[in-house]
């Protein structure tokens, strides 16, 4: 009869009992923080995505310090690009003189410790803001997309860029990406593939703060990224990336596809990685806002959740906060 030899709050009693069986704990190693970086001087607020800015690189700089100053590992680059830049065959994406490109130049001339990881997808300069090339009915054409990834991971490896993210979920990307990087002798460029990212409308806010949602107006990425509905379909991608060459995977968006995380964690035993995306930091902050949540509390416990199911990092626009809450403990 397990009552009452068995009772689960006697562990509980106390802080000391509680502290020493908690099983998972987040950690500054533990974030990754995304930023926007834009051509404009100075910085211009995301307005579905409060406290997060578009940065010009000197400032895009102290910010970069201030994650180096509190243990941030790495950041994720995403350029606002200028609507002259985009065009059909996405060119400016491995212009080597490109915002993404002089960037991470600057990320790592300044702070030479701090990972540089930039994201891999053509959406920021195609002018329908799809992630890859169009043929004549409007499809995304997976081959020769794959052509303009591997140029754009090249330069953004030039540039010394310590892992590249491809995000367009094109088939086959990290073979082609993994075996230019080596010919072209990269061969510490790491890969981290978004290899489960679905079809969200959790990435709204991002889309309007890399100013794509106009370009992609009722568009949608449902010919590439995955459906809602499917756990196993991610099992594969995440087999076909790793066998291709991905030294990390990643599931996207991060709170609503736990399940997945904790799933692509037991099958593989890979480093693994879930976004908590623009969506989902614009709820948090929104009714943080409102006085509805308790902001640092509902974070660090979301955050939390994220360990829980299995995640050795998450991508998150909260990292400078979260380092700072866990500094002051
Ligand atoms: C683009 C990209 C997107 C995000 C990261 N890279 C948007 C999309 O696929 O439309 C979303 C991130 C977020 O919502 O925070 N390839």
């Amino acid at each position: 009869m397990p009552f009452p030899h068995t009772r689960l709050r006697r562990m509980r009693r106390d802080d000391f009992s509680r502290r020493l069986m908690r099983e998972h704990t987040l950690t500054v190693d533990d974030l990754i923080l995304p930023v926007f970086v834009h051509e404009p001087a100075g910085r211009e607020a995301v307005p579905s995505m409060p406290g997060v800015e578009r940065l010009s690189i000197d400032e895009l700089l102290k910010v970069a310090g201030q994650a180096v100053e509190l243990g941030i590992p790495a950041l994720v680059l995403f350029p606002v690009t200028a609507p002259e830049a985009k065009s059909l065959d996405a060119a400016a994406a491995w212009d080597p003189d490109g915002l993404a490109q002089r960037a991470i130049r600057a990320l790592k001339r300044e702070f030479p410790q701090l990972g540089v990881i930039t994201d891999v997808a053509l959406d920021p300069y195609t002018s329908h803001g799809q992630d890859g090339l169009l043929d004549e009915s409007g499809y995304v054409v997976n081959d020769q997309t794959l052509d303009a990834l591997v140029r754009q991971a090249l330069s953004h490896a030039e540039a010394g860029a310590d892992v590249v993210a491809p995000s367009d979920m094109m088939d086959g990307r990290i073979g082609r990406i993994r075996e230019a990087l080596e010919q072209a002798g990269h061969v510490n460029t790491r890969i981290l593939a978004y290899s489960a990212k679905y079809a969200s409308s959790f990435y709204g806010p991002f889309r309007d703060a890399v100013g794509s949602a106009g370009a992609l107006g009722k568009g949608n990425k449902f010919t590439y990224q995955m459906d809602p509905g499917n756990g196993d379909e991610a099992l594969r991608e995440v087999a076909l990336d790793l066998e291709e060459g991905a030294d990390m995977v990643m599931v996207k968006p991060g709170m609503p596809y736990l399940d997945v995380v904790r799933r692509v964690k037991e099958r593989f035993g890979v480093p693994t990685y879930a976004y908590q995306v623009s969506g989902e930091y614009a709820m948090l902050k929104a009714a943080a806002q409102h006085g509805w949540l308790d902001e640092r509390a509902c974070v660090l416990e979301a955050l939390l959740g994220f360990k829980r199911a299995g995640c050795d990092g998450v991508l998150t626009y909260f990292a400078l906060d979260v380092a700072r809450w866990l500094k002051e403990g």
